[in-house]
């Protein structure tokens, strides 16, 4: 427990969308939040834009498509003498049309190292922090979606996931690599290898330490948050016509403020409590629908490339 007697969550990427409507309902749970955000100029002012209290949120610098700045945030935060309590893993980008990979300060292609690589090092950096926290039910959760799952109808559309023998990684991920299975860049497919990289690791970090601490690893999907500005790199039409079509076609959207909602709840409702779960919401636009445990797609259940993942990151990260 830290600022003024409030457990801590730290939330990446809280200066919009899922992040921002999180940290709002987080802070109206009582909670202090951590914003974690590249801007910090536009999480101040997102902050103010929701009403979140300003003795309920402490913004501090990340950005995740860098390994330095992890590290130096991680620093800040300890520095800034809280406690943790919680860590939501929310920050990505999705950058449909690009023909050429962007890198990272190490090398590494933008999208996998912003969404998974950056978050694997925070969280093995974090895990001593929320070791150290005296709250009785620390939680760490991470942001999966329906796309990384071929079961799904949402995950059906190709080019699906598919991270073949971690080829990419092993090879050490660095050009001309642009793809965790060493294949040609597809950044459509970049992203969807980059959740199920997500799903694997809550699932290996449960593996690995849910029983000797007791912390508990979540991941979920929110339903359909068609009108974040993750979608801001896409086609105009397309930014158009999708809300729409998950409203009245496929009945998957859900509104900002609901998908908030229900990633506070699994940081800090009871009801959230089981480690190594990824909750899902039935037909999700209803605000009223039940959540439910739901199978991960064959990839993000395969335990041996979860520890495999598991290793190779390691490595590309420095902490092997
Ligand atoms: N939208 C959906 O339908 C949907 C569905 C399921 C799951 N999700 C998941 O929900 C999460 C949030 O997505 P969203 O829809 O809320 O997107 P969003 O509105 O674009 O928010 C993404 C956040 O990540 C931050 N970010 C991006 N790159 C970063 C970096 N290098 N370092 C630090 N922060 C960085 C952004 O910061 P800036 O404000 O500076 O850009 C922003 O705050 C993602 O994990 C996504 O996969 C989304």
């Amino acid at each position: 427990m830290a600022q003024n007697g409030k457990p801590t969550v730290i939330i990446t990427g809280a200066s919009s969308g899922v992040g921002l409507y999180t940290a709002k309902a987080m802070a109206n749970k009582g909670w202090h939040v951590v914003m974690a955000c590249r801007d910090l100029a536009k999480a101040e002012t997102a902050a103010q834009s929701v009403g979140i209290p300003k003795d309920s949120y402490t913004v501090i610098h990340i950005d995740l498509g860098s390994l330095d700045s992890v590290r130096q945030f991680v620093n800040n935060f300890r520095a800034s003498g809280k406690s943790l309590d919680a860590l939501l893993c929310n920050a990505a980008i999705y950058m449909p049309l690009i023909k050429e990979p962007l890198r990272s300060p190490e090398g590494y292609e933008l999208t996998m190292t912003t969404n998974h690589l950056g978050h694997f090092l925070l969280c093995n950096l974090l895990l001593e922090d929320l070791k150290k926290s005296t709250y009785g039910d620390r939680r760490l959760v991470i942001l999966g979606t329906v796309t990384h799952n071929p079961d799904e109808l949402g995950g059906k559309i190709p080019p699906r996931p598919d991270l073949g023998n971690l080829e990419g990684f092993a090879d050490g991920f660095k050009e001309p690599i642009s793809m965790i299975d060493g294949k040609k860049f597809e950044p459509v497919k970049a992203y969807k290898d980059s959740k199920v990289c997500n799903v694997l690791t809550m699932r290996e970090l449960h593996r690995r330490y849910h029983d000797v601490t007791g912390i508990a690893f979540t991941s979920l999907y929110p339903g359909c948050v068609a009108e974040t500005p993750l979608f801001r790199n896409h086609y105009p039409l397309f930014q158009k016509i999708f809300p729409l079509f998950q409203k009245y076609i496929t009945g998957g959207y859900v509104s900002q403020e609901l998908s908030g909602e229900r990633v506070a709840s699994v940081i800090a409702d009871p009801e959230y409590k089981q480690s190594g779960a990824y909750w899902s919401w039935g037909n999700r636009q209803k605000k009223d629908r039940k959540s439910f445990v739901q199978k991960v797609s064959p990839q993000a259940r395969d335990d041996e490339k979860a520890e495999k993942l598991w290793d190779l990151s390691a490595k590309l990260v420095g902490i092997a």
